[in-house]
């Protein structure tokens, strides 16, 4: 058995890293490809140092491009490792543009691609992650869902529900690993002068929200009622498309938003977890949230991660200021006791369940040789 792993950016290498460990610590074979989409120190490397992960087999170097560029330069790259490799399955995880190119050349080649987070939809076809997903699940053998409605968006499009395995996501065996570590190591909070439970933390980053300036605009405003009516800090570790979107626009920032470079894992999840909420139009960090019992204000309009929001932990409110004031208004009436609910994104073990799945299933050309 031989397994491809496919990853690309900041929370692809995340999540795939309990997947690796796991291949490592069971002796299956394995090689990483990285198209290095994001190859910044902070958004590439510090992931591989900090979650023990060996250093990518290969490197494709794509970097940044428009969409058709970034998708047809990893597909360009990535066929003649796949053609040299010849694993039994290639693994890709979310829904960026590496992935999509990941799982074409797989695909195109015959190769079986099992798709990690699988069966995630906003219905919203303007985000490019939203097309990323769909034609991915479509040309994936192998689904691992990470509840029951991805199960059933999945069973609803037509594809075989012998191909669909509801695992939950491998963001909660990185989160759950490495809170401990993170709370021993980190001085974070300290770094930054800011008290547990006495700041707001944001992240923007989604094209909608920040390519566009009067939407950028708009989200700053929305923090400026926040802040005039809260007083709070809010510490911003900020996504390189966003900054670069500031420094384009020259935008000057208030005081209390504390805007710092992107974090590595365990200053991040430390912050996120003294965090008296979260603002954030991330996917994972939606996930995390719910997982570590901080309420959340999604800056979308809509999520493909509904779970949090029916279990209780995460409002969306868009860039609308009138629906992020009542959300906060919402939150900070609780007491922090009252911030428990379910848990709809994983056990902690969920590497551990999609490689017994793999390993008891996937048909092994290297074996089927030997005999
Ligand atoms: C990508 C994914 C998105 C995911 C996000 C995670 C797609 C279509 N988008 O968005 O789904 O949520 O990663 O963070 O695949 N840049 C750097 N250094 C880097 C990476 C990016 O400076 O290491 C800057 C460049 O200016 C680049 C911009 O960020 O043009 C956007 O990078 P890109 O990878 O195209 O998209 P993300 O916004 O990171
Ligand atoms: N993250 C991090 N440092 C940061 C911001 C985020 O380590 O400064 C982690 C976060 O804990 C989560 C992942 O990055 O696991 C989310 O990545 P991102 O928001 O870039 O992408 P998305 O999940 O929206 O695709």
């Amino acid at each position: 058995m031989k397994i491809g792993i496919i990853v690309g950016t900041r929370p692809e290498i995340i999540k795939m890293a309990p997947v690796i460990l796991e291949c490592k610590k069971r002796g299956i074979a394995y090689f990483i490809i990285h198209s290095n989409q994001h190859y910044s120190e902070e958004m590439d490397s510090i992931f591989f140092k900090e979650l023990e992960l060996p250093a990518p087999d290969y490197n494709l170097g794509v970097g940044s491009g428009l969409h058709s560029n970034q998708t047809g330069n990893i597909l360009i790259e990535m066929e003649p490792i796949l053609l040299q490799e010849k694993p039994d399955i290639v693994l890709v995880q979310g829904d960026t543009n590496t992935v999509l190119a990941g799982t074409l050349a797989a695909s195109k080649l015959g190769i079986k691609v099992g798709h990690i987070e699988a069966g995630l939809r906003s219905y919203d076809p303007s985000m490019p992650e939203e097309n990323n997903r769909i034609l991915t699940d479509h040309m994936s053998e192998y689904l691992f869902a990470v509840g029951p409605n991805q199960h059933a968006i999945l069973v609803k499009e037509g594809i075989d529900s012998d191909k669909i395995f509801t695992v939950g996501n491998t963001v909660s065996d990185s989160l759950f690993k490495h809170l401990d570590i993170s709370a021993s190591t980190s001085t974070i909070l300290a770094d930054l002068a800011v008290t547990s439970g006495e700041f707001f933390l944001v992240t923007a980053h989604r094209a909608a929200n920040v390519d566009i300036p009067a939407n950028l605009l708009e989200l700053l405003a929305l923090f400026d009622k926040l802040h005039a009516k809260y007083s709070q800090t809010m510490v911003w570790p900020i996504h390189p498309r966003s900054q670069a979107k500031l420094t384009e626009l020259a935008i000057e920032l208030p005081s209390y938003l504390k805007l710092i470079p992107p974090l590595g894992y365990l200053d991040f999840i430390q912050l996120l977890k003294h965090a008296q909420l979260i603002l954030t139009d991330s996917g994972g960090i939606q996930e995390e949230a719910c997982l570590l019992g901080v309420p959340c204000i999604t800056l979308r309009e809509n999520t493909e991660r509904p779970e949090s929001i029916e279990v209780g932990a995460n409002i969306l409110v868009g860039r609308d200021a009138n629906k992020a004031l009542a959300a906060a208004e919402k939150w900070l009436a609780k007491d922090a006791a009252d911030f428990t609910w379910g848990n709809p994104f994983g056990d902690g073990h969920v590497a551990e369940t999609i490689l017994d799945i793999i390993t008891n299933s996937v048909p092994c050309t290297l074996d089927a040789e030997i005999i």
